[in-house]
């Protein structure tokens, strides 16, 4: 292209034509690319241009010369050598770019389980209490899901520990479109994993004419209570909430009991804090769950209706021992719902893996205990994490005072070590039990493995 001459070029307007047809100018070229093939200028010596002093060789020569035209298909060669390089280069990239692993969203489950399991092979309550049996146990995680995924996701959870925590939400936040719901109206995003719940399972479905109770179990700072007051009193109905959770020091202080922050159509009555015996509100305490019991007792006629139970604690650095952690926590908050739940009442209750022994022995006696059971995940809960709730519908027997002593009995004797409360054989007889917690294992053990995977691939790559 720099041997055609373009508009402004003196030479291109001084040469002297004999057709009257100008010599062909860049302009032409822009045309079509391919004219260059049958473009005399092409054919002029390489330096004519630059040779102001030659005026023969600065013409226009309409008949080209031996070493012109060898010059020519020289030039012709090498262009479409590079033309061929050019497109050699494209398609190889065009390979690296399909060979690179493509980044494929994985599909959302926009369905939670809700399927309920009751119990065929139903137990008297004296029957449940001489099975109950403290025994040491090594963890066996084939028991009820698999050693190799729960492996893999101890692994994946502990991948992001040491990565800022700026990073962690943000590559939390593209990982999990659930996440941009936030806490909604409410106080907290725990008030939305009630709300998913209750939209699923009813919870807060009142009879008409009596006053809805509730016992909000280790409920600081209330969103769940918050939620459950607003729903109620939104369709003009009665309700009426007690809670208990442990008191925080001031630098933990967002974890106690806000309920300033309760929108504002909350009647402001319409909830009483329980602060335990020894006002710590720590449900470890035999003497401050007898304490919720005897309140609860005076105010309601048979006990609350509905029984929600959240706790929790800071696990960071401890990810892996979760589920061990929190046995004792969910074995006391079982043994305050059995206190004060009415007879029918639901109960929802959050555990976290449901691997070991003891954890299964906690749902097996739910499953006992109530009419049927579910585990869920409602979809505002992070898939990446272990958290899940077990539903309970219609209790059966309310207030099982030996059962209660019985448990208060194991609570106080379970430490760091792992054990079982019901033998596995009686357990292992109940196939539809087992492979319901199987099933659901599986389900939530694969959905969490993406969804670590995927929070993974965010953090490395923002
Ligand atoms: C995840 S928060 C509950 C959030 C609550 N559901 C809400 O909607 O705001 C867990 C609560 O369990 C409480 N907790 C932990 N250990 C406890 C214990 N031993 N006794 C009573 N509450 C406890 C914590 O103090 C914390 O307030």
């Amino acid at each position: 292209m720099e041997d055609l001459y373009s508009d402004n070029d003196p030479h291109y307007r001084e040469t002297r034509v004999p057709s009257g047809i100008p010599p062909p100018s860049l302009r032409d070229l822009k045309r079509s690319e391919d004219l260059s093939r049958y473009n005399p200028a092409l054919l002029r010596p390489m330096n004519s241009r630059d040779n102001n002093n030659n005026n023969n060789s600065s013409r226009y020569q309409p008949y080209p010369q031996e070493e012109d035209i060898s010059r020519n298909r020289r030039q012709q060669q090498q262009q479409y050598q590079q033309q061929q390089q050019q497109q050699q280069q494209y398609q190889y990239q065009q390979q690296q770019q399909q060979k690179k692993p493509m980044y494929k969203p994985k599909p959302l489950n926009l369905q939670p389980s809700t399927s309920f399991l009751k119990c065929q092979t139903r137990l008297s309550v004296n029957e449940i209490i001489d099975l109950i049996k403290l025994k040491e146990v090594e963890i066996d995680y084939d028991f009820v899901c698999s050693k190799v995924q729960v492996e893999n996701v101890i692994q994946l959870k502990g991948k992001s520990s040491h990565v800022p925590k700026e990073i962690v939400s943000q590559a939390r936040s593209k990982s999990n479109p659930f996440e941009r719901i936030g806490h909604g109206v409410f106080m907290n995003r725990a008030a939305m994993k009630l709300a998913a719940m209750d939209a699923d399972f009813g919870l807060t479905a009142t009879k008409g004419s009596n006053q809805f109770k509730f016992l909000d179990i280790c409920g600081g700072p209330g969103g769940f209570s918050e939620y459950i007051l607003w729903r109620i009193h939104s369709w003009g109905e009665s309700c009426h909430g007690y809670g208990i959770t442990l008191k925080m020091p001031t630098e933990k202080d967002e974890m106690n009991w806000h309920t300033e922050k309760f929108r504002v159509d909350i009647p402001k009555d319409s909830f009483t804090i329980i602060h335990g015996q020894d006002g710590t509100g720590d449900l470890y305490k035999p003497e401050n769950i007898r304490d919720v019991e005897s309140l609860i007792s005076k105010e309601t006629q048979n006990g609350v209706d509905l029984a929600v139970a959240d706790g929790g604690f800071d696990f960071s650095g401890h990810e892996a021992e979760q589920e061990q952690l929190a046995q004792k926590l969910i074995l006391c908050e079982i043994i305050t719902m059995l206190s004060t739940l009415r007879q029918g009442g639901t109960f929802v209750c959050k555990f976290f893996d449901m691997f070991t022994e003891f954890t299964v022995d906690l749902v097996w006696l739910l499953y006992q205990l109530f009419d049927e059971i579910c585990i869920t995940k409602p979809l505002s809960s992070r898939p990446a994490n272990s958290e899940r709730y077990v539903v309970c519908r219609n209790l059966l027997v309310s207030h099982p005072t030996d059962l209660i002593e019985k448990l208060l009995d194991i609570a106080a004797k379970i430490g760091d070590k792992q054990f079982q409360f019901i033998s596995r054989d009686i357990l292992d007889k109940d196939e539809d039990f087992i492979d319901y917690v199987r099933m659901r294992n599986i389900k939530f053990i694969v959905q969490q493995t993406d969804s670590l995977e995927q929070f993974d691939m965010f953090i490395q790559n923002p």
